[in-house]
């Protein structure tokens, strides 16, 4: 007999026969002479099915191998349940063990486990409630950005994973190579000679795919990409990995207007899309970690994100420039702490644009001011910086000018210049983080607890 999910059978869908096959992990197993109850979870939702095996029953005699952990398949009637809690219940005729768990070994246990010490047994952390719920929420927002962009007419596209140039200026690189590091073949002026390297030249995993979606954002209109990203920065915050997915989307003819609301629109729409499909979960996490989870989010889809060049935010914060550890003055950088302070000013998230060129990546559009670019960062609350952008420079005067400001090579990226020289066109676009849009759905306040693996600096187990 084929099995069915518990999520259906909880859910109560109108044909789920009366005869049933349940498979999944022992959450829970309480024996006593007569009778066991066995809280079966297999990973469909984030509610066990409760077993119930007589001891008359053949089942029973199973029931002596069983301990949390264990995975087992079960035969037996649904029926409906007097027990508190839940509707319906599993009379077993039959039980599979399929593996058993030692109790004295297994290392999830009944009572509740910090998430540091989850994150350290990770390969068993998605059997506790609370990873199944941060892990199905995942895989609802990603199919709801694809979702998303589909509806919109977008075309996806994989831009590399590894990359010859490091122009960009995201970040720090991981090198990709073939070359033995025990004898590192030389030039004659003591140089790496990558020619003997796998690609015959240097090469990292990518810090975005951006540059690849303007190229094919300048002959299919409106494109995104969705894919993991590299940086070997060493910042061990609760807000960066080393390996983390970032949405990019890139719209030929649009200006920095239209490319904020863009971001408002996909936020929204994929805060809502959580809310809507996702809401056993999020009622979960809004009891276990955070009471105000369900309404931050709903206010978030409700609220217009107020919208502030650099320089009004900067006047902001010169008034309260003393609560600051790190003072502000038009033309620095801001923290963490100046984005949460405007997020709170203004009680919802908040659309930054205009930044001072120095701080910002040299392909950003340059206003006529020569001052600023058409930068756009979208805070939100609890999160700080969740969406980087901008209106792209497409002057290759201009853009080749800064290149040579800033000291970057134009004959690397000479296929990117191309594009300025034949067809050129207004354009923008942004990168979203995904797991910083994990941060605020789940409520989760450390990145590493929003995906399965993390990469971070000194960290790269499982
Ligand atoms: O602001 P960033 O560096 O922008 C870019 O990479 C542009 N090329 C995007 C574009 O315009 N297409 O990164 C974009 C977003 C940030 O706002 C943040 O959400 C996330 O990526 N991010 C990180 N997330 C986790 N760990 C890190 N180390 C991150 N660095 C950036
Ligand atoms: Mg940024």
């Amino acid at each position: 007999m084929k099995h069915t999910s518990i999520k259906s059978l909880l859910k109560g869908a109108p044909d789920t026969p009366k005869d049933v096959v349940v498979k999944g992990w022992v959450r829970t197993i309480r024996t006593s002479k007569n009778v066991a109850f066995i809280a079966l979870n297999d990973g469909s939702i984030i509610h066990n099915i409760q077993l119930v095996v007589d001891s008359s029953s053949e089942a029973f005699e199973a029931c002596s191998k069983i301990n949390t952990g264990a995975c087992l398949c079960a035969e037996g009637t649904l029926e409906s349940s007097q027990g508190k809690g839940q509707s319906v219940e599993i009379h077993c005729k039959k039980i599979i063990v399929y593996g058993t768990a030692d109790p004295e070994k297994f290392p999830l246990q009944k009572k509740g486990h910090t998430l540091e010490f989850l994150r350290e047994i990770a390969h068993l952390r998605t059997r506790t409630n609370t990873f199944g719920a941060v892990f199905r929420i995942r895989h609802q927002m990603a199919f709801a950005i694809h979702q998303f962009f589909n509806q919109k007419n977008f075309v996806y596209i994989h831009s590399p994973i590894i990359t010859g140039s490091d122009a960009e200026g995201a970040g720090e690189m991981f090198r990709v190579t073939t070359l033995p590091l025990e004898n590192i073949p030389r030039n004659p002026d003591g140089s790496i000679n990558f020619m003997e390297d796998f690609f015959g030249k240097p090469t990292n995993l990518t810090v975005s795919g951006q540059l690849e979606a303007e190229l094919a954002a300048l002959a299919l209109g409106n494109v995104y990409t969705f894919g993991p990203t590299f940086r070997a920065e060493n910042s061990n915050t609760p807000r960066h990995l080393a390996e983390f997915w970032m949405i990019e989307p890139e719209m030929a003819f649009f200006d920095i207007y239209d490319n904020m609301d863009l971001a408002e629109e996909m936020l929204k729409y994929l805060v809502n899309n959580a809310l809507q499909n996702c809401s056993d979960d999020l009622e979960f996490l809004n009891q276990m970690y955070d009471k105000e989870l369900i309404t931050r989010l709903q206010n978030v889809v409700n609220t217009p994100f107020v919208r502030l060049t650099y320089t009004q935010a900067i006047d902001i914060l010169l008034e309260y420039n003393q609560e600051f550890e790190f003072k502000v003055s038009w033309g620095t950088d801001l923290q963490k702490e100046h984005e949460n302070f405007l997020v709170a000013h203004h009680g919802g998230p908040v659309i930054l644009t205009d930044y001072p060129k120095q701080i910002k990546a040299f392909y950003m559009k340059q206003n006529e001011d020569g001052k600023t670019v058409r930068a756009m960062d979208v805070l939100f609350p609890w999160i700080g910086e969740i969406i980087g952008g901008s209106q792209r420079e497409e002057n290759l005067e201009k853009l080749s000018n800064r290149m040579a400001e800033m000291g970057i090579d134009e004959d690397e990226l000479w296929w990117y210049m191309d594009t300025r020289k034949f067809g050129t066109c207004p354009h923008a676009g942004f990168g979203l983080g995904f797991e910083r849009l994990m941060l605020f759905v789940t409520g989760m306040t450390n990145i590493r607890d929003v995906i399965p693996f993390p990469r971070t600096p000194k960290n790269a187990e499982f």
